[in-house]
């Protein structure tokens, strides 16, 4: 007697899924004595099944052609907790001690959101546990048990990430939101924090370092690095750590000079969805052989392997530095500016910061720094090197474009504290922001930070058409930008009210970055929430490829699934 465990599928692909299985004889679950066969049954064109991970494998393994379109495949079919979930649970305590998993709804709350994003999960979208590993093999093992099990898994590093990147889609109940096959399950969050957060090597001589997933950046840099004169590029939030900057390919202020972290790693270990342990490759700075996995797993957001360890690389910290402030009219000559210096192949500039008229009215008016500023577009550089005269040169180099192009003022920093001063403005921006929302909208104002990056040349008339969006909307945005990367957000303030019109300012920011050649996402990433902005940014078929590489990694499906891209006919959301 075969046991039902899966939902009904009702699609033809299932079908011919099903059929050509039958001689993979893979079962994903060993409970239920006999179990050696799958039966199939054809009712009135349903095609049904029993438990096996097997029949639905081979149809997205071997479809003719190169891609995955969403049609070719049916729903993924994950452990049904009604059956299975005391055994999984007790297989679980088998590998995990018990003081290693939380099923506390306070751990299971700060797992499943934080309080920077605006896309707060569905009450139901929840973890059913939060397990954390000891170390690689310790991974291996809960993978292989949540493989076998059809147990979604998300990792999880700082939990800074704010497009919905660790959202536990697939839980109990998932079904109320759509009447389909979707199947509830329960989903596992992998933890890193509580022992995978040690920095395990530093090669200084070689200019790099093995760390563990959560390992926090600021921390690497402050506690380890700056002491040696070195430091690590990469730089998110606060918070964020090694792992999930990996998963979002983070950039920030530093990535200018120091690239996003698609250009600071060399290695990794790395766990697949069956728990199958890889090393992407040696340590050496270069190699030409075979596929570049590390960059495949850099921005895959957890959905194709858990990466439990990582050698970055490390750069030298400038032993000379200073801060510059220079003003202007307006915002395209400041964007000039920009392109003049890029061109020229000026080295040394360490940030370029773009702060606009708007930003520098909020900075100015909350008084969160100690000087007042000249409210308009505004460039903030850092300039470092390794010898003195250099950075004389530089300044002078700078001293003379911002003249070029009619700067109102040009101000450098000459002591440690002026160019904390300085740099003050760039960090006050989020609270300044708020603040003067407050002023404007009142105490309850939200605030939303877009995210997207176009070709330099493009990048004031971008800024200035998404203002005129805001403005028109009647709403306030504050702008910074990466602009050396031609990368910029725009924090938008708003409230409940005009709480539509805010979000449809915001996606309209992400269709017009893609219009001028741009990207939906320079660095938070796609999450769930950017999702269809990733589809009307490559297309269709680089989606389909992607989708394929995703079905060959992880045919289950289990690894952080609906991120980036739907990975299932029946999911409903945008
Ligand atoms: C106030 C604020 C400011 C920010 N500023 C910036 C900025 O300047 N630049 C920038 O780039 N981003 C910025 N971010 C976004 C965020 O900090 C980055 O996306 C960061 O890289 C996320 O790291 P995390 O450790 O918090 O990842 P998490 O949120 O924990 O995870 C992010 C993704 O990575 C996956 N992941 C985590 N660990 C692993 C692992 N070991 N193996 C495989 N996948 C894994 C997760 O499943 C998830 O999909 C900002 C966010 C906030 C809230
Ligand atoms: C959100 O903020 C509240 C109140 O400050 C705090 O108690 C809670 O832990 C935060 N939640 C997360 C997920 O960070
Ligand atoms: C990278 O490769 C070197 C050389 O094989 C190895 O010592 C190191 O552990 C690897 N790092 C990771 C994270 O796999
Ligand atoms: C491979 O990808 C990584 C990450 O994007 C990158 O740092 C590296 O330069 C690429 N090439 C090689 C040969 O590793
Ligand atoms: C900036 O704020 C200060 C203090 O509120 C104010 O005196 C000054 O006029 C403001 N600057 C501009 C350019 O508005
Ligand atoms: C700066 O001013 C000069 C002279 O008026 C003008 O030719 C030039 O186009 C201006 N450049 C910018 C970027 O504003
Ligand atoms: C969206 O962008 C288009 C094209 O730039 C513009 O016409 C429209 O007014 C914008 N809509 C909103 C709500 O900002």
């Amino acid at each position: 007697m075969t046991i039902m465990f899966r939902a009904f599928s009702n699609r033809i692909g299932c079908r011919f899924a099903s059929s050509s299985s039958q001689s993979g004889n893979r079962f994903r679950l060993g409970f239920g004595t006999g179990i050696a066969l799958v039966s199939f049954g054809f009712f009135g064109g349903y095609a049904w099944s029993s438990f096996t991970i097997a029949q639905n494998v081979p149809l997205f393994l071997s479809p003719a052609g190169s891609k995955t379109s969403l049609k070719d495949l049916c729903s993924p079919e994950y452990l049904n907790p009604t059956f299975a979930l005391d055994k999984f649970n007790n297989r679980l305590s088998q590998i995990v001690e018990k003081q290693d998993m939380s099923f506390l709804q306070s751990d299971i709350d700060d797992h499943s959101f934080n309080n920077y994003t605006l896309h707060k999960p569905q009450d139901n979208e929840r973890p059913h546990v939060i397990v954390y590993p000891r170390d690689t093999e310790h991974v291996s093992r809960i993978m292989k048990l949540c493989y076998e099990f059809g147990v979604p898994v998300i990792p999880f590093a700082g939990g800074t990430s704010i497009e919905g990147q660790f959202v536990s889609t697939r839980n109990i109940n998932s079904d109320k939101q759509c009447e389909c096959e979707q199947q509830d399950t329960v989903t596992v969050v992998l933890d890193f924090n509580k022992y995978m957060n040690k920095v395990l090597k530093i090669n200084a001589d070689d200019l790099d370092c093995v760390v563990q997933p959560a390992v926090v950046a600021k921390d690497l840099n402050d506690e380890y690095l700056d002491k040696l004169g070195l430091l690590f590029g990469p730089d998110g939030a606060p918070g964020c750590e090694i792992g999930g900057q990996i998963g979002t390919s983070c950039s920030g202020t530093n990535a200018f000079r120091y690239g996003t972290m698609k250009e600071n790693v060399v290695n990794m270990t790395v766990v697949m969805a069956d728990g199958t342990i890889i090393k992407t490759r040696q340590r050496p700075k270069k190699s030409s052989n075979g596929y570049n996995l590390t960059g495949l797993f850099i921005g895959s957001e957890g959905t194709l392997g858990v990466v439990t360890e990582a050698t970055v690389k490390l750069h030298v910290k400038p032993v000379y530095e200073t801060i510059s402030i220079v003003s202007f009219q307006e915002l395209n000559q400041a964007t000039k500016m920009v392109q003049l210096l890029t061109k020229k192949g000026i080295l040394g500039i360490n940030a370029i910061e773009l702060l606009d008229a708007n930003m520098m009215k909020a900075i100015n008016f909350s008084g969160q720094t100690s000087r007042s500023w000249k409210e308009q577009p505004t460039l903030l550089f850092k300039l470092g090197s390794h010898n003195k005269r250099i950075l004389n040169e530089l300044i002078d180099d700078i001293k003379g474009l911002s003249k070029d192009t009619n700067c109102t003022s040009c101000e450098f920093a000459d002591t440690p504290n002026q160019q904390e001063e300085l740099w003050s403005a760039r960090k006050s921006i989020f609270w300044s922001s708020i603040d003067y929302g407050r002023h404007l909208f009142g105490p309850d104002v939200k605030i939303w930070s877009t995210d997207i990056a176009v070709p330099v040349s493009h990048l004031s008339t971008v800024i200035d058409d998404s203002l005129k969006d805001v403005t028109d909307a009647g709403l306030y945005g504050t702008i910074v930008g990466h602009v050396g990367d031609g990368n910029f957000h725009c924090l938008v303030m708003y409230n409940k009210e005009n709480e539509q019109k805010a979000l449809k300012v915001i996606d309209n920011m992400s269709i017009r970055a893609i219009a001028y050649e741009g990207t939906c996402s320079g660095e938070h990433g796609i999450g769930t929430s950017k999702r269809k902005f990733l589809t009307m940014e490559l297309g269709d078929d680089t989606i389909s490829v992607m989708r394929r590489i995703k079905m060959a990694l992880d045919p289950a499906r289990i690894l952080n699934p609906d991120k980036l891209f739907k990975i299932d006919p029946a999911d409903k959301k945008d």
